[in-house]
């Protein structure tokens, strides 16, 4: 039987590569729904863009929704000088045939959860968390529904990548991501410890162009765009497949190793804002809430990725 999952993004290009590969492992993964929340651009593009990216994959079953528009209490901050103007810059905007349920994501999120059968559903959350944060906070009675929270966010020994302490999921909504992290159901998360091991490079970029189908070129396109901002930034020869990671360890999860700890999030100071404290080490007695990724064999991940990509139609 496939497992139940449903995608919260903000598209941006590795969350493009995320529903990518999402796409292609439909056996394995039945996708509810996917849904849209502020971040990387504002809610307006990436609610556009996830019904894109569903037409560069030819759904046409899987309904998209769109979610928040800002953070619980905060500000907020957006990502143009990462991901472009459109979030998914390198690939052209068009109008797309896929269009948006009626229906709020939050709705969404809270109606399916309710009549699922307990442990049932896994939510991978792979933007700014207040979409999961926002369902959980309106009706609590969805998370014994709750099989696992997969998500992307967070750093350790990687420091941030937006403040010196807080990776950019976190940063935008540390409340949202607070209530996340201590909701009390299995959460494994993906931060830049283990995304900044993935860094794609000029030959992932040529095996992905010989794939000759429509959904490895948008991907050759999208990384293109993507890994200038990261080879200036780390001086890398590509840029990091952060969201990419969660799927990956749904679907071979021996890529990855965890470590059962505690993380707390920072919510209060203005230097730390955002950070997630990780106690790698057991020094607290603090309830072990979260398995932390924290290493991958990235040639295993790269064969992967690329072997769905090819799975796509000509
Ligand atoms: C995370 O922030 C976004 O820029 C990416 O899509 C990813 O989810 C990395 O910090
Ligand atoms: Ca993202």
């Amino acid at each position: 039987m496939p497992r139940k999952i449903i995608i919260d993004c903000d598209p941006g290009q590795d969350d493009a590569l995320m529903l990518f590969l999402a796409f292609a492992a439909q056996d394995e993964l039945e996708i509810l729904g996917v849904c849209a929340v502020t971040g990387n651009v504002p809610l307006e593009k990436t609610q556009r863009n996830i019904c894109i990216l569903s037409d560069i994959v030819g759904n046409k079953t899987v309904p998209m929704f769109a979610g928040c528009d800002k953070p619980l209490e905060t500000e907020g901050a957006t990502a143009e000088y990462v991901h472009g103007e459109d979030g998914i810059d390198g690939i052209d905007i068009f109008d797309p045939v896929t269009k948006l349920e009626s229906k709020g994501a939050v709705d969404f999120i809270i109606d399916t959860l309710m009549s699922a059968a307990d442990n049932e559903i896994t939510l991978v959350p792979i933007g700014p968390l207040i979409n999961i944060a926002t369902a959980i906070l309106r009706e609590p009675a969805i998370l014994p529904k709750i099989r696992e929270i997969v998500l992307m966010g967070g750093a350790m020994r990687e420091g941030g990548n937006v403040t010196p302490s807080a990776e950019f999921n976190i940063y935008v909504d540390p409340h949202a991501a607070k209530i996340v992290f201590e909701c009390g159901r299995p959460i494994v998360a993906f931060g830049l410890d283990v995304t900044h091991q993935v860094f794609t490079s000029a030959e992932v970029l040529d095996r992905i162009s010989t794939i000759d189908n429509p959904v490895a070129k948008a991907s050759h396109d999208l990384l293109s765009f993507f890994g200038r901002y990261d080879a200036d930034k780390y001086g890398t020869e590509g840029a990091p497949l952060h969201d990419p990671c969660t799927i990956a360890y749904l679907l071979k999860p021996e890529l990855f190793a965890l470590k059962s700890c505690n993380v707390r999030v920072e919510t209060q100071s203005a230097l730390t804002m955002g950070h997630t404290a990780v106690d790698f080490w057991g020094v607290t007695n603090e309830p072990k809430n979260t398995q932390w990724a924290y290493q991958v064999d990235r040639d295993g991940f790269f064969e992967l990725l690329i072997e769905r990509l090819g799975r796509y139609r000509a």
